[in-house]
């Protein structure tokens, strides 16, 4: 049994390999119609989710399984005071894979110490959101058609963005590729993923505040949320909530085939006038996530 906590549980092989078929899913649905019958998945939502969830438990019911869970702590025993890993315990006896996400950094670590059967961190407070970045990297590979040679454009809250932390550790993976990190001085992206991560790994990187300063240069750019839920202070939140708003004026100097990625969901960062610009993948991205997880189900659930 192997869980996936952080995205360095897999291997670039492994990586490339779910990309490979969930790239066959997207071109052949009907085939892996019935490749989880029987086979049961359990959705553990500590925190508020629309795109993992839904899609994780769409991903089931696609290859032919079911699913089961709560979308909120409040309707589980965890609001009596049960513990997350009695809860794992009990959820395995009934499932036989668990999708979890929690506020608290590590939690899901602590979950698989207990389970019995594998457990799939699907986000965990500001630390990593692993599946988030498997939908990233299928679409940077679908649209871009490369995992190489990119430079990527990584706006706003980066101190607290698990998805930017998982996507930086993977692409860290991949050839020629250089991060340009775009955040107000107050979200910078933390010290340790600076030295664990790029400085180990000669990955080339400038940050900046001004999102404009290298826009002709990225081949992606990957905005993210102010995340209001990981602020102390709601005063802080208000000042950088809209520091960054993309819209159809600041994408004027930008490739032609500049790719548009955010996790989804916004608030105010793009500006909705960038909706219907070819280069906006987002809502793309949302549907690459439901392809990926068939593909990861699959592959932990051990089914060829
Ligand atoms: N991208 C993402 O994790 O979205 P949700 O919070 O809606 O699951």
């Amino acid at each position: 049994m192997k869980h996936l906590i952080d995205i360095k549980d897999l291997s670039v092989e492994e990586i490339d390999k779910m990309i490979e078929v969930a790239k066959d899913i997207i071109a052949n649905k009907e085939k892996y119609s019935h490749k989880c019958d029987g086979k049961l998945l359990a959705t553990l939502f500590f925190e508020p989710s629309t795109r993992t969830r839904l899609s994780f438990e769409a991903a089931m019911l696609r290859l032919g399984g079911e699913v089961l869970g709560f979308s909120e702590a409040s309707s589980s025993s965890v609001s009596k005071g049960e513990t997350v890993a009695d809860t794992i315990r009990t959820v395995g006896c009934y499932a036989d894979i668990i999708a979890m996400r929690h506020p608290k950094e590590g939690a899901p670590l602590v979950a698989s110490e207990k389970s019995t059967v594998p457990i799939i961190n699907a986000g965990d407070g500001g630390h990593n959101h692993p599946t988030q970045t498997l939908t990233d990297l299928l679409t940077i590979k679908c649209e871009k058609g490369r995992l190489n040679d990119l430079t990527i454009g990584l706006c706003g809250d980066l101190k607290f963005g698990r998805t930017v932390h998982s996507l930086i550790s993977a692409m860290s993976r991949y050839k020629n590729i250089k991060f340009v990190l775009i955040s107000p001085k107050e979200l910078v992206i933390p010290e340790y993923i600076k030295k664990e991560v790029l400085d180990k790994n000669n990955i080339e990187y400038i940050e900046t505040n001004d999102i404009e300063e290298h826009m002709s240069e990225l081949d992606i750019l990957y905005m993210t949320r102010v995340q209001k839920e990981r602020f102390f202070n709601e005063e802080d939140y208000i000042r950088l909530k809209d520091y960054y708003i993309l819209n159809k004026e600041k994408l004027e100097k930008a490739k032609k085939d500049l790719c548009v990625m955010h996790p989804l969901p916004r608030v105010n960062e793009i500006s909705t006038d960038v909706d219907d610009d070819p280069r906006a993948c987002y809502f793309k991205q949302a549907q690459y996530g439901m392809f990926i997880r068939m593909s990861l189900i699959m592959k932990m659930l051990g089914v060829e």
